[in-house]
C-alpha cells in the first residue's frame, strides 16, 4: 500500500488533486467497471477510478465505445461506488449522452451524479464542450476533461493513431486544454499524445493531466484496469504496460478446477459436509 494511501485525506476531492499537481505528486488512476475490482484498486491507494466507457470494449466485448448507454454507465458505476472509500470516482458520459446539444449533457451529467454517488463525471472534447463543462461545473458537478485520442470520434478519424502529431492539431490541443481549464475542468486526461505536448500542456496549464500514452511529462498516469492486469488480450497498445497476467492465472486456476472436478477429485472431504 502507498504511503499517501495509507496516510493521506480519508477521500480524494478536486481539493486533493489539485494539491497533488501543487505539491508535484504524481497522480495515479485507473478505470473500474465493478464493485470487487473497484474495491481492490481502491485498497491498493489508486487516487481515482475512472468508470470508463472503454467498458464497453473490454467488459462488454464491442469493437467500440460507442454502443454504451447512459444507463449501462449508471449501472457500472453504482457497483464501483459500493466497493470505494478514498479513492475520487469519474464517470464517463457515453457516446450521445452529451454530443445532441449541452442542456441534454448537462441533464444527463446531474443524472449520473444523483443515481449513481460518484464524484464527477468525464466529457471528450476541448472548445467543442466548454460551454457544457461551464454549465456542470457551475451546477456543482466536477468535470475531468480528455483531449488527443478520443474513442468516441473513432469514426470520425478512422483509427487509433496519435493526436497532436502536425503542428496545427498541437497548437489545437494546446487551446482545447486552456479552454477546458477555463470552463471549470478539474483535470484532462491527454490520450496518446506526443509526450513532448503533454508535457508542454502539463506546464500550461493549472489543472493536472492525466496521461495515457502522453509520456511521463503528465501530472499523472491512468490505463484500463483489463490492460495493466493482463486480462484484455485482443491488443497491447504500446502504453500498456502489464503488471500481472490474470488471463493466464485465470486460465490456469479454472484448467486445474475443470480437471479437478472430471477426475472426482473435488470436492474432497474437508468441502463436504
Ligand atoms: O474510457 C476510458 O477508459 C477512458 C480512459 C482510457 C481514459 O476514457
Amino acid at each position: 500500500m502507498t504511503s499517501i494511501a495509507s496516510s493521506g485525506p480519508k477521500r480524494v476531492t478536486t481539493k486533493v488533486i489539485a494539491g497533488m499537481k501543487d505539491s508535484k505528486t504524481p497522480l495515479a488512476c485507473l478505470t473500474a467497471y465493478d464493485f470487487l475490482t473497484a474495491r481492490l484498486l481502491d485498497q491498493a491507494g489508486v487516487d481515482l477510478l475512472l468508470v470508463g466507457d472503454s467498458l464497453g470494449m473490454v467488459f462488454q466485448g464491442h469493437e467500440t465505445t460507442i454502443p454504451v448507454t447512459l444507463d449501462e454507465m449508471i449501472y457500472h458505476a453504482k457497483a464501483v461506488v459500493r466497493g470505494v472509500t478514498r479513492a475520487m470516482i469519474i464517470v464517463d458520459m457515453p457516446f450521445m449522452s452529451y454530443q445532441a446539444n449541452d442542456e441534454e449533457g448537462f441533464r444527463n451529467a446531474g443524472r449520473v451524479m444523483k443515481e449513481t454517488g460518484a464524484g464527477g463525471v468525464k466529457f471528450e472534447g476541448g472548445e467543442r464542450v466548454a460551454h457544457l463543462v461551464e454549465m456542470t461545473v457551475r451546477a456543482g458537478i466536477p468535470v475531468m476533461g480528455h483531449l488527443g485520442l478520443t474513442p468516441q470520434s473513432i469514426h470520425q478519424y478512422g483509427g487509433y493513431t496519435p493526436r497532436g502529431t502536425t503542428p496545427d492539431e498541437a497548437k489545437q490541443m494546446l487551446r482545447d486544454a486552456k479552454t477546458l481549464e477555463d470552463a471549470g475542468a478539474f483535470a484532462v486526461v491527454l490520450e496518446k499524445v506526443p509526450a513532448s505536448l503533454a508535457a508542454k500542456i502539463t506546464k500550461s496549464i493549472r489543472i493536472p493531466t492525466i496521461g495515457i500514452g502522453a509520456g511521463a511529462g503528465c501530472d499523472g498516469q491512468i490505463l484500463v484496469v483489463s490492460d495493466m492486469l493482463g486480462l484484455y488480450e485482443d491488443f497491447q497498445p504500446r502504453f500498456v504496460r502489464r503488471y500481472a497476467q490474470l488471463a493466464d492465472e485465470i486460465r490456469g486456476g479454472v484448467g486445474r478446477y475443470v480437471d479437478d472436478v472430471r477426475k472426482r477429485a473435488f470436492p474432497g472431504k474437508k468441502e463436504s459436509y
